[in-house]
């Protein structure tokens, strides 16, 4: 049975186990629809650790739709599944080769392995202010210089980029290495032809899909995902990883939201949703251009990210006017652009309303934007597994050049590390950093 009949079922049982509340909010009637369906791994229900019945099945299910070796549904967001698949596929000391536009999970789980970190720098558009694509031909030459293990990356970026996994995945298969794609913010990219082929379908050995940033389910929805071609491995291993890394109280309503997010997606209904979004989006743009709005694009751009940005306004102040005077809040701001999330639930009404603002949005001629500057290489004094809970000095800022970092510079979004512990502090962190700086002692 699905995970969603189990739960829709109404179940006559007197049950004396966790959660107490008895699916009944106890606290407070907010909560109502929260705890009505909040049932724990009693009998008769599958067990996420070890799943035999209905998770093993609606796993199943969304591995055939993905074209999969194997799926598992992971309820503690696309963080876990990230961790886990480093977890499966390396050891400690073993050398990973990590885009630097990585999530910070990345990190996290380079300290949770103990895995030897070199890092890859992405290609970068220097207009926008943002990294673009892998190139295949700089990843070879890197991965002729040493025996990595693995190459981690993320595609596509948060801005909707593309790398070509294609050529990158047969780049790493020709240099033994297996490639973890973080495709979080790809999670509709199997039910569109207008958007790019997943990165399964390209040949990376194991990626990872946020369900909650695009496809329309709850927050820690996330799927780990692994290739029918990845090579020498045994794929309960990464049953295991998650086994470490995952609550053994998951929550039933997460799970079912899981499933019921593919049975969608991968519906008619589901797949013209997305192919209406996308239309909207481009009729969208197609009128905004008229009015001094430039979007980003290039070849095999996910169109669900709106990139823009206003001719007389730089990003920052085109994101506080649309704060200010039009209640609409961006995901992400650079000093010449402003990004805007869409999937499964962004309505023509709330495109609209975006439009409208952008056409009324006050300009000033005389601006011009500059182009923005990217960190350069790291350095890394000590590799991350050396740097967790250590002790640590302060000094200030002035003295601190080239002292080893306790701390991450991290904004957020988009998470991506400016500096890590462990790593020298260089000249252009100064800027991010308070006058008292930690540093490993
Ligand atoms: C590229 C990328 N990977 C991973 C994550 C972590 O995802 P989650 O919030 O589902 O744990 C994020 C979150 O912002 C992300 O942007």
């Amino acid at each position: 049975m699905s995970i969603i009949k189990l739960l829709s079922k109404k179940l006559d049982r007197i049950i004396f186990t966790t959660p107490s509340h008895n699916q009944k909010a106890v606290f407070s009637q907010e909560y109502t629809s929260f705890y009505k369906q909040d049932y724990s791994e009693i009998d008769g229900f599958d067990n996420l650790q070890n799943p035999v019945n209905s998770i093993l099945m609606a796993q199943g299910k969304v591995s055939d739709i993905l074209k999969t070796k194997q799926t598992f549904f992971v309820v503690q967001g696309a963080t876990t599944a990230i961790l886990a698949a480093m977890k499966a596929l390396i050891k400690p000391s073993e050398r990973v080769l990590v885009a630097r536009n990585c999530h910070k999970t990345v990190f996290s789980g380079l300290i949770l392995t103990g895995g030897v970190v070199d890092w890859f720098m992405p290609e970068t558009d220097e207009k926008w202010g943002i990294y673009t694509k892998i190139d295949p031909k700089k990843l070879e030459s890197t991965l002729e210089l040493n025996q990595y293990k693995v190459f981690i990356m993320t595609s596509p970026t948060y801005e909707g980029v593309n790398s070509d996994i294609n050529e990158i995945s047969k780049v790493c298969k020709k240099h033994n290495v297996y490639l973890i794609v973080d495709e979080a913010h790809g999670a509709l990219y199997n039910f569109s032809d207008k958007l790019p082929k997943t990165a399964i379908e390209q040949g990376a050995d194991v990626s990872v899909n946020s369900l909650h940033k695009t496809a329309g389910a709850l927050n820690q929805t996330a799927v780990l995902n692994i290739s029918n071609t990845i090579n020498n491995v045994d794929v309960t291993v990464f049953q295991a990883a998650l086994n470490l890394f995952q609550t053994t109280s998951p929550s039933y309503p997460l799970l079912s939201n899981i499933e019921a997010c593919f049975n969608f997606l991968n519906s008619k209904d589901g797949k013209k949703e997305i192919d209406n979004l996308i239309l909207e989006i481009e009729k969208t743009k197609s009128e905004l251009k008229r009015f001094g709005v430039e979007f980003y694009d290039d070849e095999n751009h996910d169109s669900t990210k709106i990139l823009l940005r206003k001719n007389g306004i730089s990003g920052f102040d085109l994101s506080d006017s649309l704060f200010n005077e039009f209640n609409i809040e961006d995901e992400m701001t650079n000093q010449n652009s402003c990004l805007f999330l869409s999937g499964i639930g962004t309505t023509r009404q709330k495109l609209d309303k975006l439009k409208q603002a952008l056409k009324k949005i006050q300009t000033n001629p005389s601006f011009e934007f500059e182009n923005i500057d990217f960190q350069p290489y790291p350095i890394v004094k000590l590799q991350p597994v050396e740097t967790f809970n250590r002790n640590f000095i302060y000094v200030n800022k002035n003295n601190s050049l080239l002292k080893i970092s306790n701390k991450m510079i991290l904004p957020y979004p988009p998470g991506i590390g400016l500096l890590y512990p462990g790593e020298a502090i260089q000249k252009w962190h100064l800027t991010y950093l308070n006058n008292d700086v930690e540093v490993i002692a």
